[in-house]
């Protein structure tokens, strides 16, 4: 199993929700966070000197998946969450250990 994590803007949002849906996920989590990248928010120097790092508000999904799945559901996210612009997002994909849903007690991919 592999645990996808995408850092996506939140007004992509929706159209991310809707592709997933599609593409047969059946469940996520969503966190509004907070981060920076490789702009630390500012597209320019000031006054020469880099700036402080500026944290902009994200969008969090973290996303179960069989192992088979993993690369579609990542697909998935890139196609509706890219604008082509600065902070369109990254996503990580870990591997994930174990799973259980708690009303059966059933376990890893069935748990999903
Ligand atoms: N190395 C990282 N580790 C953890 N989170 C990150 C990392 N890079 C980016 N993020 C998260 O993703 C969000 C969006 O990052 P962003 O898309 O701006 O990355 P980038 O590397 O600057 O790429 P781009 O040049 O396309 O903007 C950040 O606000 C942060 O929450
Ligand atoms: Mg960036």
């Amino acid at each position: 199993m592999k645990l996808i994590i995408a850092i996506i803007k939140p007004a992509k949002l929706p159209e991310v929700r809707d592709a997933l849906q599609a593409a047969g996920c059946k469940g996520m989590t969503i966190t509004e966070v907070k981060g920076f990248g490789q702009q630390k928010s500012h597209d320019e120097l000031y006054r020469g000197a880099p700036h402080h790092a500026e944290f902009l508000l994200k969008t969090r999904l973290d996303i179960a998946v069989q192992s088979e799945d993993a690369d579609r559901i990542v697909s998935a996210i890139e196609n509706a969450a890219r604008t082509g612009n600065t902070g369109d997002g990254k996503v990580f994909v870990l591997s994930l250990e174990h799973a259980v849903r708690i009303r059966t007690g059933e376990t890893n991919e069935s748990a999903i």
